[in-house]
């Protein structure tokens, strides 16, 4: 397989560094597909992947920071825990209470906190880190650009009430849906993120189970499908998928889980979620770089390395 990552300069002692923390990491595909964004931005900057036990996260936080790194992204299970190991917290980390992007930070002569990117060499005083999330913002992102899905006035099905269910069920509401249908394997989970939409969301009709009517969505967010042999997310005895429009899976390997392959004979529209890992990545680098992102040259690079086709 052969990723275009044509760097001008090898790695040498102007390079900075980006890097994805987790546990396990290794089978990341950020690394290939940010690597491929830097290079076509022209940047002497290399994205690293590095497995950090939960234990040891704020020491890697604060080498990184030492190192005058530009910045981290953070993947489970770290993204609760980064939320407590920032000093600053944007609107986005604040709204959706996880940390999945961390930008380093140093102040300017005139007192402003601005993005390392913008200091050469080495930064002055102290390096502060502050936290965003740019999972919420793409998951919207891919459902518009790949099933022309409109929030606002929609109704969803959201499956899963897990840390990506709940995310998802917060940025819709934010968003205008009209209907939201939850389901969850442990329905107290689902009750509880109803409650709280149905306190801070008074317009949007939120309820537990399946809705009677059709939907323009259903949205898988929990982790089944992602082995062989995995059943299907919804009870078809309950909800009919021929009652959908269309149907996102978060899951993007296998490319075509059984829920999307039900989807597709049903008739649906269908996408899975490497439109979301694409975006969410996309934002971490207009954040830590200051510039529009190469998100052709992203997609590319990361459809090659999952399924090495372009
Ligand atoms: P993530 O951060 O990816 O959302 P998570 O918080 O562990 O991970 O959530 C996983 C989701 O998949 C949850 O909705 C979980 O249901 P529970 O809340 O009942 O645990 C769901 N899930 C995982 N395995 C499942 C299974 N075998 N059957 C049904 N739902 C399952």
């Amino acid at each position: 397989m052969s990723v275009p990552e044509p760097f001008a300069s090898p790695i040498n002692a102007r390079t900075r560094y980006c890097a994805v923390l987790g546990w396990p990491v290794r089978h990341s595909a950020s690394p290939a597909f940010q690597n491929a964004g830097l290079a076509a931005l022209g940047l002497n900057w290399r994205y690293l992947a590095f497995a950090v036990r939960p234990e040891h996260l704020a020491e890697v936080i604060a080498g990184a920071r030492r190192m005058q790194f530009i910045g981290l992204n953070l993947t489970v299970p770290h993204k609760l825990l980064a939320f407590q190991m920032v000093e600053e917290l944007d609107a986005t980390a604040r709204r959706y209470g996880a940390v999945n992007t961390i930008r380093f930070e140093a102040q300017n002569p005139g007192g402003e906190w601005r993005p390392l990117a913008e200091f050469e060499g080495e930064a002055p005083g102290e390096i502060r880190a502050q936290g965003f999330n740019t999972d919420a913002e793409a998951i919207l992102r891919a459902l518009e650009e790949e099933l022309d899905f409109e929030a606002r006035g929609a109704r969803v099905l959201l499956l899963g009430a897990g840390g990506a269910g709940q995310v998802a069920a917060l940025k819709l509401a934010d968003a205008g849906v009209e209907a939201l249908y939850l389901v969850n394997r442990t329905r107290q989970k689902a009750e509880e993120v109803a409650r709280r939409l149905a306190g801070t969301h008074p317009g949007l009709r939120v309820r537990v189970g399946y809705p009677a009517e059709a939907v323009d969505l259903v949205l898988n967010a929990t982790s089944l499908g992602l082995r062989a042999g995995d059943a299907l997310p919804l009870d078809t005895g309950q909800f009919s998928l021929a009652r959908a429009r269309g149907v996102y899976d978060m899951i993007y390997c296998p490319a075509e889980t059984p829920l999307l392959q039900a989807a597709r004979a049903a008739g649906c529209r269908i996408a899975n979620g490497l439109g979301m890992l694409l975006h969410q990545g996309v934002r971490a680098l207009e954040i830590w770089s200051g510039r529009p992102a190469p998100v052709g040259v992203m997609r590319r690079a990361l459809r090659e390395h999952v399924y090495g086709d372009v």
